[in-house]
């Protein structure tokens, strides 16, 4: 599974790239505004610090203006992966870019029916919202595992990105559902480390290693 760093702030992609577990980085519209720094100055750092898949959203609603968008930042780095919403087009876009060798991943993705679009529109990614779905009560995780599925029974290539990651478990269970990629948050990165049993054992053979003559 690779991972993907979900955040626009500087010194957190530092800090997990330095990780060694950092394959690429996710950004969104809200996650750029809190830096309060001009976008294409924010992804031209980042590409400096990942060497993977960076993903830069158009926020144009209509296929001309996201074409427009997406033109200056696929300029900025052979990297940058334009991200387009899952809207008619959004997929329109999706199937322009791709078709000129275009990485594209589509977002806010909702439901497996989308995902099926998604695919068929050649997506390299599709992003499912995992905890926003859990956030209304919805499954999440169910989602995954039905696009893993219909994925699967078609060859569709589009790679399964499980976003909106909020906990540990959302990325094992990504895991287990056969996500291909997991964004998450510099603070999930941190949790997946942390285990009450591996602080005790280490607290333990630090200790007993001092009596060792
Ligand atoms: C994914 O690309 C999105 O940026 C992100 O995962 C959204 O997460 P949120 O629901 O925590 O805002």
């Amino acid at each position: 599974m690779k991972f993907f760093i979900d955040t626009a702030n500087i010194q957190e992609i530092k800090d997990a790239a330095a990780t060694g577990l950092i394959d690429g980085v996710t950004t969104n519209p809200s996650l750029v505004a809190k830096e309060g720094r001009s976008f294409p100055d924010v992804l031209k750092e980042i590409c400096e610090v990942v060497d993977g898949p960076i993903s830069a959203e158009v926020v144009a609603m209509d296929f001309a203006g996201m074409l427009a968008e997406a033109k200056p930042l696929i300029a900025i780095h052979k990297n940058i992966v334009i991200k387009v919403p899952l809207t008619v087009d959004g997929l329109r876009a999706c199937q322009a870019l791709t078709k000129q060798g275009t990485k594209v991943n589509v977002t806010l993705c909702f439901s497996a029916a989308q995902a099926l679009l998604a695919a068929k529109s050649g997506a390299t990614y599709i992003s499912p919202f995992i905890g926003r779905l859990d956030d209304i009560a919805e499954n999440g995780m169910k989602l995954i595992e039905d696009i893993r599925s219909i994925y699967d029974n078609y060859d569709f290539q589009t790679q399964i990105l499980a976003a909106s990651i909020r906990h540990p478990m959302h990325v094992v269970d990504s895991a287990l559902a056969g996500a291909d990629v997991g964004t998450m948050p510099f603070s999930v990165l941190q949790m997946l480390y942390k285990h009450p049993l591996t602080d005790k054992g280490l607290e333990k053979f630090l200790a007993d290693w001092k009596k060792v003559k």
